[in-house]
């Protein structure tokens, strides 16, 4: 039986192993199980070493493993080195190589036409990031090369400008001139931006709020307010920006591509992010 895993703690709302095995299924890779994993910290080497020897064929990281694992593999790869975020291990000539598809993810998520009519482009938009946890180097990362401007704010500021750092670094490896990225305080709020995201973990639990006011966005349907939060399908910052007249997106579509890639990149099978996948988040 070939195995792949998601690891994580918590894991038990995961819904990578309905996918996964969906996508399995559908494509006849028959002899292969996808299954989720609560771990410690103290187990990471144990999952590393499995992959290394064949024993496990792919294994996705969630929270809130995605920086811990870095050190124990061999290569890291990709938009995961400039994040700091693995969620994706490999195995590649016997050795354990960690990727991140949650960028690419969340590109795919604005242009895929599935996202109903919230398409935007990613080029000279000004972005405002709220948030500063385990994805929010990944959704920066899918702007450090188009952006005009990337304001980001988190109620720890000192995270914040961590996450800042690595967006300059990306920046510069990129020959990007000027630093694009500009921290504003907790409760401040940057110029009127195209696009609004919450990576925060606030509308987790359903009557959270983020205790930010976008009035001054009112009537404005240029702007889209994405959250990364999936479940609840409607948190409130999304809620209110829909009574506002904004566009607004959750994190499905993004989740879904993030597994769509990974399934690629073991299976080498493309799989399709169509109405019946998406129906199946729907009905969980
Ligand atoms: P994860 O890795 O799961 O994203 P995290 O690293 O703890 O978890 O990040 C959670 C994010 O939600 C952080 O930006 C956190 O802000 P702090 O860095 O200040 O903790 C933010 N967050 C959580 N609860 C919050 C709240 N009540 N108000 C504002 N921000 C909150």
């Amino acid at each position: 039986m070939r195995k792949y895993l998601v690891i994580g703690n918590p894991i038990e709302h995961s819904l990578s192993p309905l996918i996964h095995n969906y996508w399995m299924k559908k494509h006849s890779i028959t002899n292969s199980v996808y299954e989720k994993k609560k771990v410690e910290k103290k187990d990471l080497r144990d999952i590393v070493n499995q992959v290394r020897s064949g024993e496990i064929r792919g294994v996705n990281i969630t929270v809130p493993f995605k920086k811990e694992i870095i050190p124990l593999l061999d290569e890291v790869k990709g938009d995961a080195q400039q994040t700091q975020s693995v969620n994706t291990l490999c195995r590649v000539n016997n050795e354990v190589y960690g990727y991140n598809t949650d960028t690419e993810g969340f590109k795919k998520s604005l242009n895929d036409s599935l996202s109903s009519n919230n398409l935007i482009d990613r080029i000279n938009k000004n972005i405002f990031i709220i948030g500063a946890g385990g994805v929010t180097p990944s959704i920066l990362k899918a702007f450090v090369g188009t952006a005009n401007k990337i304001y980001i704010t988190n109620r720890t500021k000192e995270k914040a400008s961590e996450i800042k750092k690595l967006g300059d670094m990306s920046i510069a490896l990129l020959g990007r001139k000027r630093s694009i990225i500009e921290v504003v305080d907790w409760g401040e709020k940057p110029e009127i931006c195209d696009v609004v995201i919450n990576t925060t973990s606030v509308g987790l639990k359903k009557n959270e709020n983020l205790d930010m006011d976008f009035k001054d966005y009112e009537n404005n349907k240029n702007t889209l307010f994405y959250d990364v939060i999936y479940n609840p399908k409607e948190t409130n910052f999304l809620k209110k920006a829909r009574f506002r007249g904004n566009k607004v997106m959750n994190g499905k579509m993004m989740f879904l591509w993030q597994a769509q890639i990974a399934f690629q990149m073991w299976t080498g099978v493309s799989a399709e992010v169509d109405e019946d996948v998406i129906k199946l988040l729907d009905n969980d």
